[in-house]
């Protein structure tokens, strides 16, 4: 008899703590280098309470007015009731609780995707069902899953060596932590009612590329990842991106100069995996200017974007059936743009590649006020110093 009943309180007592064990708050004691950065990350302010820029989208999408929040499965994914509403076909709004406000898409949400389904209007993340386990990569580790905590003593018990986490187990098996496939649930794809896809990563997999997703936008950085184990460095995860960090990812950017009879090119290099921007509300620049006599001359400033449309003309995402004009710079592509201008001898020529995170024409149309949001960031500049 006795034995029964304490079966059933650890019962309890375990469906209890794994309610609790998706918030982020609580990863923050034992992983606080790595929760400050995602506190500050787009990931965690997705919603439309923390995404101000999100918020302005969803006002005006007629979804709003049928009350289904269908943003949730990729901005919010933390919001677990909110998704059981969706599912149900009952009215599903989001609500100021703590995963719209704290967590959009948390630890666990990114930590327990266990393989993405692949699908014609969005993909799926498929979530493990095994208590407590979260994925991760490690060299080395490529075969091990359900690790979990040890503590071993060496030396008559005087030294006592302690692996894995007292919280969590770790599953170190799962490829796909690897090589940047799970990040492809939110970030690949999605189709609007018209079957057309507002916005696509559309990454080239090279198996020659040393790079992925999770390398480039999760660099190595100082910290430890854990206060356990003192490790020097963990991966980033502000995120490096448009909101956060862009110069971070300069480094995937070249700008060249060469000289023509009418004057001159730049070439701006675009070394990662998929189009410079991704999403249609960007607008990228390049803008270039001589210094000449100690006089700074602007010249023209190229843009560059994706504009999505019906009938040759711009519209909203969900009304878009085609794309108007698509003149961002694609994958790997090398772009070459010529400014009539003929330079001379001690000029300097300054080229700026940056973006408009919200176009300014956009930006106008959705009331996004803030300079934030519509003023240009700087992803890569150079100086060329012209000798003859
Ligand atoms: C009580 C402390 C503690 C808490 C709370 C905790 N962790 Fe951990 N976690 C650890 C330790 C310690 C390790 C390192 C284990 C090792 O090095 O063998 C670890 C490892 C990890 C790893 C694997 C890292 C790797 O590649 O080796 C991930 C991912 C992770 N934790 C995520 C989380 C998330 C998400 C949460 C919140 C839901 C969380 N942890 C809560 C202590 C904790
Ligand atoms: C299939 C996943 C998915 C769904 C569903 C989804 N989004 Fe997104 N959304 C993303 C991803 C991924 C990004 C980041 C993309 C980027 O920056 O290129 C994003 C970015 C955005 C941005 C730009 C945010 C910024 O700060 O610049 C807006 C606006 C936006 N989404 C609106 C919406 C609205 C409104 C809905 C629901 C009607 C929605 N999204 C549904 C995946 C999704
Ligand atoms: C070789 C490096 C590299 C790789 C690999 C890479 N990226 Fe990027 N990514 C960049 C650069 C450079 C930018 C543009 C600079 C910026 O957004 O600040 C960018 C931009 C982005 C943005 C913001 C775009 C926007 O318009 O808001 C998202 C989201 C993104 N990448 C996701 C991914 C995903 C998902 C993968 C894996 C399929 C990936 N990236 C692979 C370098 C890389
Ligand atoms: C957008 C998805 C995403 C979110 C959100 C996220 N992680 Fe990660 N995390 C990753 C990926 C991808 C890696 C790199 C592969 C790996 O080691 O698992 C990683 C790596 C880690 C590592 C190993 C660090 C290292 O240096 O290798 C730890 C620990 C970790 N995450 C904890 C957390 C905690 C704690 C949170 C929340 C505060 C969090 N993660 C939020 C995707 C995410
Ligand atoms: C559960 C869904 C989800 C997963 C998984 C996910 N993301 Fe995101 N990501 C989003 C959403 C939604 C946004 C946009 C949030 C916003 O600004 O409103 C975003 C934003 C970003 C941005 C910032 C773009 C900007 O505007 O600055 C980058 C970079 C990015 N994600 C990279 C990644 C990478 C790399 C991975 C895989 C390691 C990943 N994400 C996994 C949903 C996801």
């Amino acid at each position: 008899m006795r034995r029964v009943i304490l079966i059933v309180m650890f019962g309890l007592l375990a469906t209890n703590a794994s309610a609790n064990f998706g918030e982020s708050k609580v990863c923050q004691k034992c992983h606080p280098v790595i929760y400050d950065e995602f506190y500050d990350s787009s990931h965690r302010k997705s919603s439309i309470y923390t995404d101000p820029i999100h918020k302005a989208v969803w006002d005006k999408h007629p979804l709003k007015e049928k009350e289904k929040y269908s943003c949730a499965k990729c901005h919010t994914p933390a919001d677990i009731e909110l998704l059981k509403k969706l599912e149900a076909g009952e009215s599903a709004l989001p609500q100021q609780n703590n995963a719209q406000l704290e967590e959009g898409v948390s630890c666990v949400s990114c930590h327990t995707i266990e393989r993405i389904e692949e699908h014609a209007k969005a993909n799926k993340n498929i979530f493990t069902d095994k208590e407590k386990t979260l994925f991760s990569a490690r060299e080395g580790k490529e075969g091990e899953h359900d690790v979990a905590f040890e503590r071993k003593s060496s030396f008559f018990g005087m030294v006592t060596e302690k692996s894995g986490s007292p919280y969590h187990k770790i599953d170190f098996s799962n490829s796909d932590f690897y090589d940047g496939k799970m990040c492809m649930g939110c970030h690949s794809h999605k189709e609007n009612a018209h079957q057309f896809a507002v916005c696509e990563t559309d990454a080239k997999h090279d198996s020659k590329d040393e790079k992925n997703c999770i390398s480039c936008h999760m660099p190595l950085v100082k910290g430890a990842m854990n206060t356990v184990h003192e490790t020097p460095t963990h991966r980033y995860h502000g995120f490096t991106g448009v909101a956060d960090k862009p110069k971070m990812l300069g480094e995937y950017v070249t700008l060249d100069l060469s000289r023509n009879d009418s004057g001159f090119i730049v070439n701006v290099k675009n070394e990662s995996n998929h189009p410079l921007f991704l999403h249609p509300l960007r607008l990228a620049q390049l803008q270039v200017s001589v210094i000449r006599d100690g006089k700074e001359h602007d010249l023209v400033s190229v843009s560059f974007s994706k504009v999505i449309g019906k009938d040759g003309k711009a519209t909203m995402p969900w009304l878009a059936d085609s794309i108007i004009k698509d003149t961002q710079i694609q994958a790997k592509e090398s772009r070459a743009v010529s400014f009539t201008y003929l330079l001379k001898h001690a000029d300097v020529v300054e080229a700026k590649m940056g973006f408009y995170r919200v176009s300014p024409k956009a930006a106008t149309g959705l009331g996004l006020t803030d300079k934030g949001y519509s003023s240009f960031t700087i992803l890569k500049k150079e100086r060329f110093q012209i000798e003859k």
